[in-house]
């Protein structure tokens, strides 16, 4: 139950917050601490499939398992193919793939390959229930630039707890581009998986999910880090170049990634593509939903620590209907994000394997042209507070999209097969929402009428749009029409998505 004092609490908890960064933007180093990691990261098991008749098949068993996360605990949990997790998929571009998944979680789920531009009844969101005991097949082929995707859970209402219990996993497209460029490219050696998940854990070792409201309208948030189900990690690290895959596969949490000692590296990816040219940077955030690649620089037996950032939180403006202490508690969620977390610790070895220069050209990122779209939809995203939140209980209408929860009846938009558009995503709620379009990659127009900067001009299928922001992205929508399968759009904090902040559309020819 939600009382004035639990959000008195958030408030306060939030201006804690607050301080802390004051205190830790002034120190030298990034890091928490001087601790060393105790855990050696896990290193997802690569599946490549098996060709049968020009058909790549793949078998993803999702299942129930255990985990020693925790020192002398046992914490349940979902895998696929395994305990936690799931198997690397990794797919080329031109080829025909059958995906099987079975499913033996005990409960009905589903699983969608998230980025991914596939038809709708393959791409595995609501409409795609798969019954316990139940095999669902995804079959497409491969239409995509090299990227980073994943799959992940995407039962209605139950998104969040299944994702939080293991249902996730990474997927790698290949294209010609990619397997020509000279980039760290062995997995698992200098190309190298990064999932970032928070938990929160009871007494006996289980996962806490959901404990009160809040948990519910900041997401759910967790203290210990996870990074491929791995906590505390460190990684052995045996070539002077070392690639990273990062996906934010958490339900809430934003993440500013950088290096302990400061030191630069490069960008050179976005959820579904290069970037033009790598990006020297020495921050790249990151919200529930994007992937992002880096390629960092190691000395001779020199660790380092990939460290969050904390995040300064951008507030929009505070709204009407809302009281002068709740906005400002509010906006401060963004702030649950403002204390340093360690990551990942990277040991070199005492001799590293020489890499060569990164390639002054990564790729040309497909445009969309302003005056080639037909059409500009608009998109208002909205939690609502107020009296309904003091007396707690259900959901309600409380998440929104143009002022109505989802339902899984009712067709939100329709789209022509073939067109460019503008899809307009405005936040009218005080905290940053990430906001996800199925089916297709867009290209951010602009932010608040900006134009976005060097680390978001790549493909996008995730933006952050922060509170009281107006977003603009821009796409077409190919190859696949389906009059009465519908795609989801929708906030990627998964509590959000499952309390109803999510819409559908149809593609028709
Ligand atoms: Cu990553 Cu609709 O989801
Ligand atoms: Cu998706
Ligand atoms: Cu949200």
């Amino acid at each position: 139950m939600i009382t004035r004092r639990t959000i008195l609490k958030t408030v306060l908890k939030g201006t804690t917050a607050l301080t802390t960064v004051a205190i830790f933007i002034g120190l030298p180093s990034w890091s928490r601490a001087s601790s060393r990691m105790t855990n050696r990261l896990r290193i997802p098991e690569q599946l490549k499939g098996t060709l049968k008749d020009g058909v790549r098949h793949y078998d993803l068993t999702m299942q129930k398992g255990s985990m020693p996360f925790l020192t002398g605990l046992t914490t349940p949990t979902l895998g696929i193919n395994g305990d936690f997790l799931g198997p690397l998929l990794r797919l080329r571009d031109g080829e025909n793939v059958a995906l099987n998944v079975t499913n033996q979680i005990g409960e009905s789920s589903s699983l969608h390959w998230h980025g991914m531009h596939v038809p709708a009844h393959a791409d595995g969101g609501p409409h795609q229930l798969i019954e316990n005991e139940k095999t669902w097949q995804a079959a497409f082929k491969v239409k995509q630039k090299a990227a980073t995707f994943w799959y992940h859970a995407h039962l209605m209402h139950k998104t969040g707890p299944q994702v939080y219990r293991g249902l996730a996993g990474m997927m790698i497209v290949e294209d010609e581009e990619s397997r020509r460029l000279d980039l760290p490219s062995t997995y698992g050696v200098d190309d190298i998986p990064l999932i970032l998940q928070d938990r929160a854990f009871n007494r006996d070792g289980s996962f806490r999910y959901i404990t009160h409201m809040h948990d519910i309208m900041a997401g759910m948030r967790g203290e210990t880090i996870l990074v491929n189900g791995t906590a505390s990690p460190f990684m052995p690290v045996t070539t002077r170049k070392v690639r990273f895959r990062v996906l934010n596969g958490s339900n809430a949490r934003f993440y500013q990634i950088g290096f302990s000692d400061r030191r630069r590296f490069h960008q050179i990816a976005t959820d579904g593509s290069f970037l033009r040219q790598p990006l020297e940077t020495d921050r790249v955030t990151i919200a529930p939903g994007e992937r992002v690649e880096i390629v960092a620089d190691f000395n001779v037996a020199k660790p380092v620590k990939l460290v969050h950032i904390p995040i300064v939180p951008q507030t929009g403006g505070m709204r009407g209907g809302m009281g002068r202490g709740m906005g400002r508690g509010m906006g401060m969620m963004e702030s649950f994000d403002s204390q340093p977390l360690d990551l990942l610790e990277v040991r070199p070895e005492k001799s590293l394997k020489a890499a060569s220069p990164l390639p002054a050209k990564l790729t040309d990122v497909p445009n969309f042209r302003e005056q080639d779209a037909v059409k500009t939809r608009r998109f208002v995203l909205d939690m609502r507070m107020g009296p309904g939140m003091m007396r707690g209980g259900g959901s309600g209408e409380r998440f929104t999209i143009n002022g109505r929860a989802m339902d899984m009846n009712r067709i939100d938009e329709t789209v022509k097969l073939g067109d460019t558009e503008i899809w307009e995503i405005k936040n009218d709620s005080p905290m940053a929402h990430p906001f996800h379009i199925h089916d297709i990659q867009f290209r951010i127009l602009d932010r608040n009428g900006k134009q976005p900067g060097p680390e978001e001009q790549g493909l996008k299928d995730t933006v952050r749009v922060h509170g009281g922001e107006t977003v603009r992205i821009i796409t077409r929508f190919e190859d696949y029409a389906d009059p009465k399968l519908p795609y989801m759009y929708h906030c990627h904090i998964l509590e959000h998505e499952d309390a109803g902040m999510m819409g559908q559309f149809v593609v028709t020819a």
